[in-house]
């Protein structure tokens, strides 16, 4: 897969991506993530990629010229399955958007920045607007990480052990259950009984109990999209 991410300041994000998980995700060849300096297209001496908004009021707003080359240029060489734009007026990002965005190509993501992008450029280009929480950030830049570290480890063959996506919170629309490590006692607490039995059906089953139980307590709203057997 390969990602494309315009950004107006993309150094907050090549740490992020030159380790960990994604770092071994590009190392394998499996994902290629490519930033973009968005000022290599801004306008006079001063590269201008910002303007204030027409009616008035504060902040900036990115200018279309600039966006609207950068994603031109892009699209000559790549078919995009996908054109995201970061905002939070967008779709609230959760698990099984991720899980659909994994199997995808091509995906280009646009890193807002100040009162964000012209509304040509997202009427013109986009075809994805994501929010990555009901919350303001100061920029695009970290939902494109959170974006990217969501999607990323989903591919196939991304993290060691396969099934270790599967098992995560919201997978199921339940959030996982405890895990524990060695020692098996701790300060006088000791690890449930079943984990150290050995008895792989009852651990699945004892999982599965404590994940219904949690997100029962915790996030009831998604018990609400499961079926009803397994509750
Ligand atoms: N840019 C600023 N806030 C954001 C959010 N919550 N999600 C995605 N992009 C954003």
């Amino acid at each position: 897969m390969r990602i494309d991410i315009i950004s107006c300041v993309p150094d907050l994000m090549t740490s992020f991506f030159g380790h960990s998980i994604i770092k071994r995700a590009q190392d394998k060849d499996l994902l290629n993530v490519i930033t973009h300096d968005l000022r290599k297209y801004g306008i006079g001496n001063y590269r201008q990629i910002d303007d204030y908004q027409y009616g008035g009021g504060a902040g900036m707003v990115l200018k279309p010229e600039p966006l609207g080359q950068m994603i031109d240029e892009l699209n000559e060489t790549i078919s995009y399955d996908e054109i995201i734009y970061l905002t939070p007026d967008g779709e609230t990002l959760n698990q099984s958007m991720a899980n659909g965005l994994s199997l995808q190509k091509n995906i280009m993501i646009i890193a807002g920045h100040y009162k964000g992008i012209d509304q040509r450029i997202r009427d013109l280009y986009v075809t994805k607007e994501i929010s990555v929480g009901d919350y303001v950030l100061s920029g695009g830049e970290s939902a494109a990480i959170i974006l990217v570290d969501t999607i990323g480890r989903l591919i196939p063959g991304v993290l060691n052990d396969e099934t270790s996506a599967l098992t995560d919170s919201f997978q199921d629309n339940l959030l996982a259950p405890p895990v524990y490590t060695r020692p098996a006692e701790y300060k006088g607490m000791h690890v449930p009984e079943v984990l150290l039995s050995g008895h792989d059906a009852k651990i699945d089953e004892w999982r599965l109990d404590q994940a219904i139980e949690r997100t029962k307590q915790r996030r009831p709203d998604l018990l609400e999209h499961n079926d009803d057997e397994k509750m």
